[in-house]
């Protein structure tokens, strides 16, 4: 018989779990104001509210992290990881940042001005979150098989090209920017971009003379799905996909968290001198010297080794199967999902788990509080919450997909929890008529609210 596929590593070290009951878990949700990112992690038994610094390291990065260098400047780590990202990106020129949000920060001090227009796929939210709060316009220009959850696209993170250029055509260059485009596209449903897709948004950038940037957070994982879903990839290694996705951008963003496996990260890169001189000022006053900016040698060293296996093809086929293992016992058992599964978690379309939850009562949370009463499930509201409001008509947002996020950190849990979500997801499932109303806002922040909001039943 074929042989199935194992996971290419083996554990070396354990954390135990908790096994809350039903009755502290209601206690501690209530404490928490019904939002779960209020919890502590010990009253959560499987942790998959983000992939995002919770994967587990390897042995060859605890061991790069004792040859870390913590020279002020010109550590030796900065140079390995220079090389690093050289070597997968084609990217001259780099900026340390302690993570994702914070390299937006720096590209966006030197792009970004009031009243310009940031178009994209999807923007995550911190990156919507940047872009607001410089009083500019991040344009969703994502294709609308996006808003589809049963659509089976097989890119349905892509950007639409007519919408892009709708927006560069309206708008003069010096508004723009930049055009941005998020591999894969998280806020869709971890849905990948295509290789042509990514050439044609970076070629329709340039003919407008605006600069094409990649989120690069989750690269590998995209090149993966261009290997198996895009005519003329199945035979090219990870890498060298890789390697073409940047070669069509201008600089990129790149929270080390996620395809890169490590706790906490992030960088800027770019192509061009000129850009990094000037996003190397804002590096300096809001992250730290340029060989180091918000992080330790230690860390560099890591990340660097974590580039490369983070871009090993028997680890991403193990990751990605593990994502579609949990997706597909969710489906057998009939629960509603956004298909095809993204690349590093499966969303659950809420609007139909909980239909008669109308949408001014948030069912997407009101299902991720369920799943953790059920089982000591934590996942993530990916919707209205998350939306936020309009920042000036200060409305509800209500975006076409209302889902709950159940994202799986790298390397840290095995099909046998993916088992037990998906054995919680389903007992939620039979008893969702009794869940009879929502939950309200009782206090929320002006902007990202769904982090510290505070949440009551009706
Ligand atoms: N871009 C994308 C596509 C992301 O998914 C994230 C983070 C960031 C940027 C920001 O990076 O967290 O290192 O500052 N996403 C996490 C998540 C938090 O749960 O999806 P960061």
């Amino acid at each position: 018989m074929e042989l199935p596929l194992t996971e290419p590593f083996k554990t070396k070290m354990v954390e135990n779990i908790y096994r809350s009951t039903g009755s502290e878990r209601e206690m501690w949700i209530k404490e928490a104001s019904l939002n779960l990112f209020n919890l502590r992690s010990e009253q959560v038994i499987i942790d998959l509210l983000t992939d995002s610094g919770t994967g587990a390291m390897s042995d060859k990065q605890w061991s790069a992290m004792m040859l870390g260098d913590e020279s002020y400047a010109g550590a030796s780590s900065f140079y390995k990881l220079k090389d690093a990202i050289k070597d997968l990106t084609g990217f001259n020129y780099f900026l340390p940042a302690h993570q994702g949000r914070a390299a937006e920060n720096v590209l966006f001090s030197v792009l970004v001005k009031e009243g310009d227009i940031v178009p994209g796929n999807s923007h995550f939210d911190t990156t919507k979150g940047h872009i607001e709060f410089r009083k500019a316009q991040a344009v969703d220009c994502t294709i609308d098989e996006a808003g589809d959850t049963t659509s089976g696209h097989l890119f349905k993170g892509n950007v639409d090209l007519e919408k892009l250029e709708q927006v560069l055509k309206a708008n003069p260059a010096e508004k723009i920017s930049c055009v941005i485009v998020t591999v894969t596209n998280n806020t869709a449903g971890g849905q990948p971009v295509s290789m042509s897709n990514i050439r044609e948004a970076g070629k329709l950038s340039h003919k407008y003379g605006v600069k094409f940037i990649i989120d690069a957070a989750r690269f590998a994982e995209n090149a993966y799905f261009i290997r198996m879903r895009e005519d003329g990839y199945a035979e090219k290694e990870i890498r060298d996909i890789a390697r073409e996705m940047f070669s069509y951008a201008d600089g990129m963003t790149m929270s080390s968290k996620k395809d890169a496996i490590v706790n906490m990260g992030g960088f800027t890169a770019f192509r061009e001198e000129g850009l990094y001189q000037l996003a190397s000022t804002f590096n300096i006053i809001y992250e730290g010297f340029l060989t180091y900016g918000g992080m330790s040698g230690r860390d560099m060293n890591a990340l660097a080794q974590g580039l490369y296996e983070g871009t090993e093809l028997p680890y991403l086929e193990s990751r990605i199967n593990q994502v579609a293992y949990l997706g597909s016992k969710m489906k057998e058992y009939g629960i509603p999902l956004l298909e095809p599964y993204g690349g590093h978690a499966i969303f659950i379309d809420a609007k139909k788990f909980l239909p008669h939850i109308p949408k001014e009562e948030f069912p997407a949370q009101t299902l991720a509080i369920e799943l953790y009463l059920e089982g000591g499930v934590r996942g993530v509201e990916i919707g209205a919450l998350m939306a936020d409001r309009d920042p000036v008509t200060r409305q509800n947002r209500y975006p076409d997909l209302e889902m709950v996020r159940l994202a799986l950190p790298r390397r840290v849990y095995s099909n046998n929890h993916m088992d037990y979500v998906a054995a919680v997801v389903r007992n939620v499932f039979d008893r969702r008529n009794m869940v009879k109303r929502g939950v309200q806002i009782e206090w929320e922040a002006p902007i990202m609210r769904h982090f510290t909001v505070k949440l009551n039943r009706f």
